[in-house]
């Protein structure tokens, strides 16, 4: 069965931890729908793990939607979720409802998420009234890495700690499904996820939240550039591809298992 808002929210209601991992591509995402994954997220990280860029500052719209409806293709259950990009929705409400338009019509994604806390509420609550769910992104937000002087935990005095709570507070005011926490002390999680009625989702914001989100790059141990404290690599995708390089040099791969054998009559006419 296809996951809505309405599943989360009985998730959350239930106790329920909500799972959900990041996609940027058909083969990626129908392996998570299939694993039961709750929720995908197409993460504006695809500049950073993906395209390369030292930043997500420049993903685009297009990026996105390219991205998104790849993933779409491959789900059947799982709740897309995509990242409205730098720029999308900062300059006006007006584009930050056309743009996450963009990404359910043309994206195929059930909901979008954006980065902000209070100036952005009205634009919240101007896409929740336009028929899309809305996931509000507080803590750590990448977009914002200029003004934030870098990828530094939030929250963690006690004016900033305040602000968080109440912008989370004033997102599921104004229309939020949901809120993203990232990069917060877990105490501070902690007492949002009990002030809220809405599922808090959390990356690096510890244990006591509604679900966690993790890059799927992350978990797979592909972290090349950089590894935040807070990422856990639960396989290593560097001891398969090894495997591979290993096996051909040696000349163990590909054995008869893996190859096609041709009949005696063929060979017969051959020679
Ligand atoms: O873009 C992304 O992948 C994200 C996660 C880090 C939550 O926003």
């Amino acid at each position: 069965m296809k996951k809505t808002i309405l599943t989360l929210q009985a998730q959350k209601d239930k106790n329920e931890k909500i799972t959900m991992i990041t996609a940027y591509e058909y083969s990626a995402a129908k392996l998570l729908d299939q694993l039961g994954v709750d929720m995908i997220l197409v993460g504006d990280s695809l500049g950073m793990v993906v395209l390369g860029y030292e930043d997500t500052l420049s993903v685009s719209m297009k990026d996105m939607i390219h991205h998104s409806k790849a993933v779409a293709r491959g789900v059947k259950e799982a709740f897309i979720v995509a990242d409205l990009p730098f720029m999308s929705y900062q300059a006006s409400i007006k584009e930050a409802v056309k743009n996450s338009a963009k990404l359910l019509k043309k994206g195929r994604a059930n909901a979008v998420k954006l980065e902000g806390g209070s100036t952005y509420l009205p634009h919240i609550k101007a896409i929740s009234e336009a028929g899309i769910p809305v996931m509000s992104h507080l803590g750590l937000t990448p977009q914002f890495v200029n003004v934030l002087g870098g990828y530094k935990l939030q929250g963690n005095d006690e004016f900033k700690a305040e602000q968080m709570i109440q912008d989370a507070k004033n997102a599921q005011e104004v229309g939020a499904f949901a809120v993203l926490l990232e990069c917060v002390p877990w105490q501070l999680t902690q007492k949002i996820t009990e002030k809220l009625t809405i599922p808090v989702i959390g990356i690096g914001a510890g244990k006591f939240c509604d679900g966690q989100v993790l890059v799927w790059h992350d978990i797979l141990g592909f972290n090349l550039d950089f590894k935040p404290k807070f990422v856990k690599n639960f396989s290593d995708i560097s001891e398969g591809l090894k495997a591979f390089i290993q096996e051909v040099k040696e000349g163990s791969f590909p054995d008869k298992a893996h190859s096609f054998n041709a009949s005696k009559e063929l060979l017969n006419k051959l020679y």
